[in-house]
């Protein structure tokens, strides 16, 4: 079975609740949400708050998705706004194990993401600390983006890499990911898709975004 995970960065901020709510009741397995700092990434987000806000509106999974600058100062503050999953970038942590130790202890899942331009070693060492690794499809920073074709082939090899290890991390992908790109990015090997654009902005509604998805990857 393959888990949707709605990315609220296309959601309507101002109708956050109802967006939320309304992917739920359609049978969303948990929300990403997105951090951005304006220097690890050039957008500005949300934080902590919205976090908190969001963990009182909806019985979801929330993986936070870290897209900062020195991630480390932050983990607590979103551990203890409700996050379920931390996903930190390998390009910003600059003691990447000391990080997914803390996330840990903090009692909360573990992630990583790679940006497209990084290499799958990146993971190799870290493998038995993570439970989830996110592919960044596109460059991270902005919802609506197309899939870039060439990670479909890194998709392929950190599934070889989880599959060769026996890792227990879930893999993810994130980014331009719809009814036409889905298909391909689960034969690649992903288990769990974040989609932003193709579920909040599909024109009859985020429910109706969600089922389309949900129908592209079922057999
Ligand atoms: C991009 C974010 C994504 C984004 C995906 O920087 O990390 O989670 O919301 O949006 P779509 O699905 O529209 O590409
Ligand atoms: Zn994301």
């Amino acid at each position: 079975m393959i888990a949707l995970a709605p990315s609220i960065l296309s959601a309507d901020f101002a109708r956050l609740g109802e967006d939320v709510a309304a992917v739920a009741a359609a049978g969303a397995d948990r929300l990403h949400v997105d951090v951005m700092d304006g220097h690890f990434v050039p957008n500005i987000t949300i934080g902590p708050v919205v976090v908190h806000a969001l963990r009182r509106a909806t019985r979801l999974p929330l993986q936070v998705h870290l897209m900062i600058t020195e991630p480390d100062r932050y983990l607590d503050a979103f551990a203890e706004a409700g996050a379920s999953a931390l996903i930190v970038h390998v390009e910003a942590a600059v003691h990447l194990h000391r990080t997914l130790a803390r996330i840990a202890e903090l009692g909360v899942r573990a992630g990583v993401a790679l940006n497209p331009a990084t290499p799958v070693h990146a993971l190799e060492e870290v493998l038995s600390d993570v439970d989830l690794v996110l592919v960044m499809t596109v460059d991270p920073g902005f919802g609506g983006q197309t899939l870039i074709p060439a990670t479909l082939a890194k998709v392929r090899r950190v599934r070889g890499l989880l599959d060769a290890r026996r890792a227990r991390a879930e893999l993810q992908v994130d980014g331009g990911v719809d009814h036409e790109t889905a298909p391909r990015v689960v034969e690649a090997g992903a288990r769990v898709l974040v989609a932003g654009s193709a579920i909040f902005e599909h024109p009859d509604g985020a429910r109706a975004g969600l089922a389309r998805l949900r129908a592209s990857v079922v057999a």
